[in-house]
Formats: structure tokens, sequence, C-alpha cells
């Protein structure tokens, strides 16, 4: 795999003359915030050696190389899902090619369900913690380049981040939640016993996606930051049919405040 990482970066920068430092990955949510990047570079993923090539409905897959926020940034336009038939290694491959890179921050975005019950349909939460339910994305040979066999993860979401970030909200008139993110790996939406189970283990928000890419980033040592978009109800007797296109409805709707936040948080650290 250590290969394969190496020869992907030495692909990139043979194309690029350019040095990222803050790695995005924009999810649902964040498809707007390209809009605000001084491009300077893009390449898709088809034309990358060893990556996968993204299949999702609202996904389309590129890496954007440019400024945001006076920082270089590289972001992820299209994201891989567990739940489209890639392996842990696949699906995490690209954090682990920002690395490499040079990346020394994550920013991450989702939808997700909500099963708070303090919580809204259009709500963006601060993802503060995560309960993995996923098959763990370093099981297998761990090399020791990338980071320790046992890592820790009492910081997955770093906290000084966290803090920005609500500062961020706040000065803007932004109501945000702060909550833990069970991920899971789909396809299906949750029955209303899983919503319920969820939150009984303690979860506010699920989702399908972000846990992986942040195992991965805390292994190599990233300090992460990541968001959800509250698209859908697991709350008791507000539970109605979830379907894809609601999430990304509902998701086009919070997508502003979602970018202008991750815009402030960028330039702030
Ligand atoms: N469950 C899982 N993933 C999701 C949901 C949900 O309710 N909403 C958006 N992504």
């Amino acid at each position: 795999m250590l290969e394969q990482i190496k020869s992907t970066t030495a692909f990139i920068q043979s194309k690029i003359s350019f040095q990222p430092e803050i790695g995005i990955i924009l999810g649902t949510g964040l498809g707007g915030l390209v809009k605000e990047i001084n491009i300077k570079h893009t390449i898709p993923y088809e034309e990358i050696p060893n990556f996968p090539v993204s299949t999702v409905e609202g996904h389309s897959g590129k890496l954007i190389f440019g400024e945001l926020g006076g920082k270089s940034v590289v972001a992820m336009q299209g994201r891989f899902h567990f739940y489209e038939g890639y392996d842990m290694l696949q699906v995490t491959f690209p954090v682990r090619v920002m690395k490499f890179l040079g990346i020394q921050k994550l920013f991450v975005s989702n939808a997700a369900g909500g099963v708070n019950v303090n919580f809204d349909i259009g709500d963006l939460m601060i993802i503060n913690d995560h309960i993995n339910l996923f098959p763990n994305a370093l099981i297998g040979k761990n090399l020791a380049e990338l980071g320790p066999r046992f890592p820790d993860m009492s910081d997955a979401y770093n906290s000084g981040f966290i803090a920005k970030a609500k500062q961020v909200a706040a000065a803007n008139n932004i109501k945000v939640q702060e909550g833990v993110y069970a991920g899971l790996t789909g396809p299906t939406f949750e029955t209303p016993a899983e919503y319920k189970y969820m939150h009984a283990i303690g979860a506010d928000a699920v989702g399908m996606s972000t846990v992986p890419e942040v195992i991965v980033a805390r292994h190599m040592g990233i300090p992460c930051f990541a968001m959800s978009i509250i698209t859908d109800l697991g709350v008791a007797g507000k539970i109605v049919p979830a379907t894809h296109e609601e999430v990304q409805h509902v998701a086009a709707l919070a997508e502003k405040k979602m970018t202008l936040i991750m815009k402030e948080l960028i330039k702030l650290i």
C-alpha cells in the first residue's frame, strides 16, 4: 500500500507544483465551497493512478487544488463510500495521499439523520466525537510509516477547531448543534428501532461516511474537524420515509451556512 500511496503522490506532484496545507472532503453540503476556492489545478479521479472512481449520484470526482481563506487547500470533490463496494483501503486511500501531499489538517462534511430529540431538519451539527460501526479502517498489517498500531482516539475531533467553529457560528448568527456521529455502512437508512438504538448508545446523528476517513487521518496524526447537516430525523414520532433526494434537498438549503463556517474557520486556523 505504501508504494501505491507514494506513486499516486508522485503522479499528482508531477502534474502540479502546489503544496496543500489543508485537506477538505467536500461531502454533502459543502459542494458550494468550491466556488470560494481560487482554483489552481483540477485533476479528475479517473486520471489518478490507484484512485477509485466515485459512483454516487450527487458526487462527482476530482481533486481541486487552490487557495481558500488565505490557505493552500486540496479538496476532494466526491468521496468513496463503503456501501458502494469499495473496501476500507480504497475508501480512505485519498486521505493517505493528501497526507503525503503535505496536509496538516482535515475538514470533512456529511449529511446525517438526527436522533437527538432537540434536533430539527436543516440543523448543522459540529461533530465532537464518533461511534464507529463500520469495520475498522485500520484492520490489517499496520504500516509504522503511517502511524501506530493502536492509535489514540481521545481527540478524534480537535477541540480547538470545535471551539473556533462555535465562535464563527455565533459571530454570524448561525445556530449550530454539537454531538456524536455514529458511522454505519448503509446503504439502507435505519429502521425506527435502529434509530432508537443509535440514540440509546449515545449518538446524536447517524450517517454513512466520515468515520473511516477520520480514523485514518488520526492514525497519521492529522487534526480533524467535521460537520453534519441534519437532513432527516430518526426521532420517535418524527420519522418519515427517508430518500436520497430529500437528503440532497435539505443539504442544499443548509449549504450556505456550512460553507461560511468552514471558510471562516479555515481563515482563522
Ligand atoms: N441515516 C444514515 N445516513 C444518513 C441519514 C440517515 O438517516 N441521513 C443522511 N444520511
